[in-house]
């Protein structure tokens, strides 16, 4: 059996900085697991034009009924199949006003057409997949929940299984991999190596996620 495909999305403008680090983290720790792939994708690579509401992903099936988005032509034509292949699907973001970054948003409006609504063979794309949450901020208390909710949302909305930290007795069942750069400032990009829990929790988020792609409690 091939090995399941967890993807780790991440929303930072900083290469190599916190939120990367972080996960990388949890892709670490997802790909210990027997039967598990990770591959790590970066936004700031990567073109992604903001949502124009045309609606035509749920209205006109294009070229084959295989393109979600027929307005644009851009870094999702890459990041569509990843998302089609994965069966365990990680979003980490920077706080930034106590929410997702501007790249993370973009990314998330361009899967309109992977809704139950979509014409094209993405419809239900993500549907029953597993998904959890990693955030990023640069107080203790500066959003990382709120914007790890906002991401629970998203895969809601898609009909996946959203995923915290599991039943270990430390750090406790968060809701996701929650980092801050506290109490250094937050235009370090290094501080989350030495916030543990932050470590802790996104490196058990990677295995939570893998275990529940194999099926496994
Ligand atoms: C525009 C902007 C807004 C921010 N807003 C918040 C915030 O609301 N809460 C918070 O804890 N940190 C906030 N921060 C700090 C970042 O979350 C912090 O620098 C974090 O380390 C960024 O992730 P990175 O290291 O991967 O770049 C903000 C930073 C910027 C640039």
């Amino acid at each position: 059996m091939s090995a399941k495909l967890i993807l780790g999305i991440s929303g930072s403008s900083r290469k190599g900085a916190n939120t990367d680090f972080l996960m990388a983290q949890a892709m670490a720790a997802a790909a210990e697991i027997k039967g598990i792939q990770t591959e790590l994708i970066h936004l700031r690579d990567y073109t992604i034009a903001p949502c124009n509401s045309c609606f035509a992903c749920c209205n006109e099936p294009a070229a084959g009924g295989d393109i979600p988005c027929i307005s644009f032509r851009d870094g999702m034509d890459e990041i569509y199949p990843k998302l089609k292949a994965c069966a365990g699907l990680i979003i980490g973001s920077p706080v930034f006003f106590g929410n997702l970054t501007a790249q993370v948003k973009a990314f998330m409006d361009r899967t309109e057409g992977l809704l139950r609504y979509g014409t094209s063979s993405y419809q239900y794309a993500l549907r029953g997949k597993i998904g959890a949450g990693i955030a990023m901020g640069g107080n203790r208390h500066g959003g990382q929940e709120f914007t790890i909710q906002a991401i629970h949302y998203y895969y809601f909305v898609h009909d996946m299984m959203v995923v915290g930290t599991g039943p270990d007795f430390t750090p406790g069942c968060y809701l996701g991999g929650a980092g801050t750069n506290y109490p250094q400032r937050g235009k370090v990009r290094d501080a989350a190596k030495v916030d543990d829990l932050g470590i802790k929790a996104s490196r058990m988020i990677g295995r939570r996620v893998a275990e529940a792609v194999l099926g496994q409690k």
